[in-house]
């Protein structure tokens, strides 16, 4: 581990590869550019100190970038052990961001360096999971008088900042980038859908066409996940618990089943639903020999490890990111990635195209809370639609899409209700 004054990274002779992978990044994210374009002239983040907890990527590299553009000042760490890329935690620390992080994090080290940015002092947080505004409401509840606001990035972590609004728990503003449709519609579907194939991908080299694949949950991120495995020849089945979201995935063309019965018929089974023990200690016996589970929830709990650790006679790494446990029936079962978000832990996360617009998101929510920090409710604040549509536009312009306007005969024919048959 190489370590100094504010960082502790795993290597800094990686920092080369990591500029260039973040050069990489950068060069598809071309409306997060933008961003840090105006912000390098307008300096809408000075004086703020940002306390972040994201998965250390090269994505999250180009953010770190454009923050610090807008004037502010960063502390970063990871939001899951596995999800450091080295080679750009290194290229950061080599251009002074005070970041602590490393791919495999203890759990110790983990808690550490979440310390360590409570201790930067942040008046602004920013949270992949809700871990950094927890540890500041139970362990460092000094800071959050001084605390503007705080983002939430992904949908479980919005689940609980909601269950602390309810309980009265939560003490400072937080903005929803999670709830951005810029962010959920295409970091969720799109990113999660790509990615988690790639985790498994990577992990165990399979072929996907041909294998029936259960997916547990239909939301943004499972109806992402069930159609790239369709498009890759793969029979998909769902398990859903809400009556909407399961109809979806019937009328979609996927068979729906309880995970009691998919468990039987799955070769590959992938949880993504934010719940815990999706899969139970009970459905291993009755998996097929072979299957190969893995998890892009975002805790490592949808999958009851602990419990196949107990049933399991003998568990190996057979390849990176990838365990063979064996049953006392001798049949085995493979786990990518130990069950933490697998597009993370064994691939490198999201299109950086795709981050480029949920991290406009962060960027240009960041910039609204301070700009409008007394109007801010101590709670879950949604962000305008505006900020939304603009992000929109960015992207277009990046991608180069030019689209139609309403004329005003238009305009004035849809805002009104006159004219009928
Ligand atoms: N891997 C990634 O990079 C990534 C990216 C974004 C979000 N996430 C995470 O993925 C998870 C899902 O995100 P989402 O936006 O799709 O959430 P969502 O809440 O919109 O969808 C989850 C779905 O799972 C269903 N569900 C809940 N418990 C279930 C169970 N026991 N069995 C079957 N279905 C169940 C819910 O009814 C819901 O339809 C969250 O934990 C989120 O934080 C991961």
């Amino acid at each position: 581990m190489d370590s100094g004054d504010g960082y502790e990274v795993k290597d800094l002779s990686l920092a080369d590869q990591g500029r260039k992978n973040l050069d990489w990044a950068e060069s598809q994210m071309g409306a997060l550019l933008k961003v840090r374009e105006r912000f390098e002239q307008e300096k809408p983040l000075e004086g703020m100190r940002i306390g972040v907890a994201l998965h250390p990527t090269k994505e999250t590299g180009a953010l770190v970038r454009t923050l610090r553009a807008g004037g502010a000042e960063l502390a970063v760490c990871a939001c899951n052990p596995l999800s450091t890329q080295d080679d750009v935690a290194a290229a950061l620390a080599d251009e002074g961001v005070n970041i602590w992080a490393y791919k495999g994090e203890t759990r110790d080290d983990y808690y550490r360096y979440l310390t360590n940015v409570c201790e930067s002092e942040p008046n602004y947080t920013l949270d992949d999971g809700c871990d950094l505004v927890s540890e500041i409401h139970n362990n460092h509840s000094h800071l959050v008088d001084s605390i503007v606001a705080g983002a939430e990035e992904t949908t479980t972590g919005i689940i609980r900042l909601r269950a602390m609004e309810e309980d009265n728990a939560l003490k400072y503003p937080m903005m929803a980038v999670n709830d951005l449709k810029t962010k959920h519609l295409f970091d969720n579907y799109l990113g999660t859908g790509q990615s988690t194939i790639d985790g498994i991908l990577r992990a165990s080299s399979i072929l996907f066409a041909g294998k029936n694949v259960a997916v547990a949950g239909y939301g943004p991120c499972g109806s992402g996940i069930a159609v790239r495995a369709e498009g890759m020849g793969a029979n998909v089945i769902v398990t859903e618990v809400e009556p909407i979201r399961a109809l979806q995935a019937v009328t979609d063309g996927y068979r729906v089943m309880p995970m009691n019965d998919a468990v039987r018929e799955a070769d590959v089974i992938i949880t993504v639903t934010g719940g815990k023990h999706v899969i139970n200690k009970e459905h291993f016996s009755a998996m097929k020999d072979g299957a190969i589970l893995a998890n892009s929830g975002h805790f490592d709990i949808e999958i009851d490890l602990a419990g196949l650790e107990d049933v399991a006679t003998k568990k190996e790494t057979i390849r990176t990111a990838f365990d063979r446990y064996t049953l006392p029936s001798g049949k085995h079962v493979y786990v990518c990635g130990e069950g933490r978000l697998v597009n993370l832990a064994a691939a490198e996360g999201h299109p950086s195209i795709v981050m480029a617009q949920s991290f406009c998101g962060q960027a240009l929510a960041a910039e609204y809370a301070v700009k409008h920090k007394d109007e801010l409710k101590v709670g879950v604040n949604e962000i305008p639609e505006e900020i939304d549509t603009h992000i929109a536009e960015l992207q277009l312009e990046a991608l180069g899409v030019q689209k139609d306007t309403l004329t005003t005969e238009q305009r004035e024919y849809l805002s009104s209700w006159q004219e009928g048959t």
